[in-house]
């Protein structure tokens, strides 16, 4: 293999070569028996019918900083939807610039992840959007005083009416979280991935292709899979050979903190890799910026082997189809305050 690489006088020629024999003639077939293509409409979810009233509410409230006690803070602060859904920091800063604990993942298709956060502590989005509003870290605010700011505005208790018609008690935290997770279903980012595994040869190219093959053949496939190429189940962070306690931080034993459970220390959920080459930082630690560095911190703690240099470059070329096209989102006008409206709280609680 090595020679492919220093021969000056052929390369192309080889490379060609190499791209052949590489690729499998069966390539999709196999991909499929392990990844599923995104739905082409937005995809149900439990216990939440999806309207169209519902999604605009949601994406007022995804964008509103009122929804924190400062009035500063958004879901969009620290899951910017036009840098990948994410914040692009270590960890995430909020409330009173407070630093929080872990790397804010993406909001985009996290509808397709089997529960959400890196521990998987919230069953779904509903339950999710539930969190941060609380967390004093992020948005510093109580239910109480989110649905007060709420119908203080006219604007909105109008469109908590269109968006959950025969209720008797229409804004609702609970319905707040549901209007986010109805917008939430609609962030589904189609890749040159998706194109390929619904037949279209041309959509990858063939060094994504070789890279898919890899993933596969080298086991990264058995934790990342499903639509969303990981985010389906928990593993060990080290199951092989633990990480530089930088990168695993001894305090964070991720889903021990939900089960209890010892064999559950410092078990993480699989990350789901769709728009990855969007999301640096890497790991719930956030340490990592380098996408080829984190590929091969995977090698090495997951798989127990040093990757090659053109290995890594060929898994990230394919981790690159996986970033996809995200639905047009206009910045929404949101609803004026009014006299009634709780005022910010500037200081930080608790302090
Ligand atoms: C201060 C930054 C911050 C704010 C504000 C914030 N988040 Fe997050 N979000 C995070 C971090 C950090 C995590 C990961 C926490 C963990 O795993 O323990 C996260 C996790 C999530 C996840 C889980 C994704 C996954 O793959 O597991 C979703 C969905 C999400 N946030 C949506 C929201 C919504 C909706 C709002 C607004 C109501 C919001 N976030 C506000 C930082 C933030
Ligand atoms: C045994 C299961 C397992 C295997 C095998 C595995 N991973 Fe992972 N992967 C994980 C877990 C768990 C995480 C989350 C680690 C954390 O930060 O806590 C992760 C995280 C990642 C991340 C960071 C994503 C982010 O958003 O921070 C990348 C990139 C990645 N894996 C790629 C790969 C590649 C490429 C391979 C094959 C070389 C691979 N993984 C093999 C379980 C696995």
């Amino acid at each position: 293999m090595k020679i492919l690489f220093s021969t000056m006088a052929v390369p192309l020629l080889a490379a060609t070569a190499f791209a052949a024999d590489s690729i499998p003639a069966d390539l999709r077939e196999t991909a499929l028996a392990t990844f599923k293509a995104l739905p082409s409409t937005t995809p149900a979810v439990a216990n939440n019918p999806i309207t169209l009233e519902k999604i605009a509410l949601g994406k007022a409230l995804f964008f509103d900083p009122r929804v924190s006690a400062s009035g500063v803070v958004s879901c969009n602060s620290c899951h910017n939807l036009a840098t990948g859904g994410d914040d692009n920091l270590e960890t995430s800063i909020g409330h009173g610039w407070q630093k929080g604990p872990r790397n804010a993942p993406t909001v985009l298709n996290a509808i397709f992840n089997i529960a959400q956060f890196w521990d998987g502590r919230a069953e779904d989005l509903k339950a999710q959007a539930k969190g941060p509003v609380q967390a004093g870290v992020e948005m510093a605010n109580t239910p109480g005083q989110l649905v007060a700011t709420l119908k203080s505005m006219p604007q909105y208790v109008g469109w908590f009416n269109a968006a959950f018609p025969g209720e008797a008690d229409r804004v609702t935290f609970d319905n707040f979280a549901k209007a986010i997770e109805a917008f939430e279903a609609t962030l589904v980012t189609p890749a040159p991935f998706d194109a390929f595994l619904n037949g279209d040869d041309a959509a990858m190219t063939s060094e994504q292709k070789q890279g898919l093959t890899l993933f596969m053949d080298k086991g990264c496939s058995s934790c990342h899979g499903g639509t969303n190429v990981g985010g389906e189940g928990y593993h060990p962070f080290g199951i092989v050979k633990k990480p530089n306690a930088d990168i695993l931080p001894e305090k964070d034993k991720g889903r021990f903190a939900v089960t209890h459970a010892a064999e559950d220390s410092y078990v993480f959920r699989a990350a789901p890799l769709r728009n990855v080459a969007l999301t640096a930082p890497y790991f719930h630690s956030g340490k990592v910026r380098n996408l080829k560095q984190a590929v091969a911190i995977m090698g090495t703690t997951q798989l127990g082997e040093e990757l090659k240099e053109e290995e890594v470059d060929l898994l990230v070329a394919f981790l690159n189809s996986l970033t996809g096209k995200l639905p047009e989102v206009a910045y929404p006008v949101l609803p004026a305050e009014t006299a009634t409206t709780p005022r910010p709280v500037s200081q930080i609680l608790g302090k």
